[in-house]
């Protein structure tokens, strides 16, 4: 904690403004450019995702019109590469749509919906990846016994403690993050609950599937997360998370906390898994070709070898395979609850 200027902010309206304010990181950066996430590493996500929105639309009956609605689709990589994926019957019957604060990239297929709000009502997919670790959220920590909220001066990152945290934070943390160590941080993930409940919300039948690197009560409550995990990133590097507009400003989310507001939002179930389990389920492995095809279809071999080591990257639990995936479904049927979510 240092001295800081007149322009200190909460670390949620500090990072309101370093991400989506006029010159916001998003407002001029695409995040393929700064790192590389599943969405954006290739297209085994979106083949996993149809063996999903298949078992979605048997649920569903078969109906007319189904939607895959990507939140912070950041640039729509991932629809276009499910717009090629889906099996064609099932795509005529689709509309993919992105939904983002960015501009529309100009290569994306025309087939492909581009807007800055939620559809209306959605029946089908409903799908947010890496996008609830960029919702703004408030850090308290503890100082002489009490818990306080941090603040930040935005062109430095210093940080000082002065206000008390509200009645409604400190509610949160009791349920989702006790702490009481000294200098011990707490991300306070309330309005990332309320971004959750309110997609969950506009999910009128399918599934709704968030994607985020994020933690649970138990990890939480072990400790290892005790000095939090506010980070920033710019240009495939961890940097300091200097609130500025110059790098993407992230924190982990609490996974539990969103399962518990998509449920009060009216999902029927939260799923949670690790990203290596969800996609085994979903039918993704990474095996290697057998040699012998490297004799007599050298091509298919050296295919074979790319879609085995990029599953590998998306199943690796020290990397991609460790994130979260929670997944609610709502008045959808027995074939989402028979895939075997071990
Ligand atoms: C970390 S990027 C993830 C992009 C992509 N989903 C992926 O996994 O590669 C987060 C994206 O969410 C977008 N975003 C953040 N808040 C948003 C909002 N309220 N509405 C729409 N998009 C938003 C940002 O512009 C950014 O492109």
């Amino acid at each position: 904690m240092g001295n800081y200027g007149r322009h200190v902010q909460t670390w949620s309206e500090a990072m309101e403004a370093a991400l989506y304010g006029p010159n916001g990181f998003y407002r001029t950066n695409s995040p393929d450019q700064h790192f590389r996430t599943s969405a954006n590493a290739g297209p085994l996500l979106a083949e996993s995702l149809v063996a999903l929105m298949v078992a979605i639309d048997e649920d569903l009956g078969h109906p007319n019109q189904l939607e895959i609605v990507d939140v912070g689709a950041g640039d729509g990589r991932l629809l276009s590469s499910l717009h090629h994926a889906l099996p064609e019957e099932l795509s005529t019957r689709t509309q993919a749509t992105a939904v983002e604060v960015r501009p529309r990239p100009p290569d994306l297929p025309p087939g492909i919906g581009w807007q800055d709000g939620l559809p209306e009502q959605i029946t089908g997919l409903l799908l947010a990846l890496e996008f609830l670790d960029n919702v703004p959220c408030d850090v308290a920590q503890v100082e002489s016994g009490e818990l306080q909220l941090v603040e930040v001066d935005p062109s430095t990152a210093a940080e000082a403690l002065a206000r008390p945290i509200s009645d409604e934070q400190a509610e949160w943390i009791a349920r989702w993050w006790p702490i009481s160590d000294e200098g011990d941080r707490v991300e306070i993930g309330l309005q990332r609950d309320q971004a959750w409940a309110g997609l969950v919300s506009h999910l009128d039948r399918g599934v709704a599937v968030a994607v985020d690197y994020g933690h649970t009560r138990e990890e939480r409550d072990s400790g290892v997360f005790d000095g939090g995990t506010l980070a920033g990133y710019r240009e495939g590097r961890q940097v300091v998370p200097i609130p500025d507009g110059s790098c993407d400003i992230t924190a982990h989310v609490a996974m539990d906390a969103c399962a518990q507001a998509g449920l009060t939002a009216g999902a029927d179930s939260g799923v949670l898994r690790r990203q290596s389990s969800a996609l085994r389920t979903l039918g993704l492995d990474a095996r290697r070709p057998p040699l012998e095809l490297a004799r007599t279809d050298p091509q298919a071999y050296s295919e074979g070898l790319a879609r085995a080591s990029h599953a590998a990257e998306l199943l690796d639990p020290a990397g991609l395979g460790s994130f979260w995936w929670l997944m609610q479904p709502k008045a959808c049927g027995p074939v989402f609850a028979g895939f075997n979510w071990s």
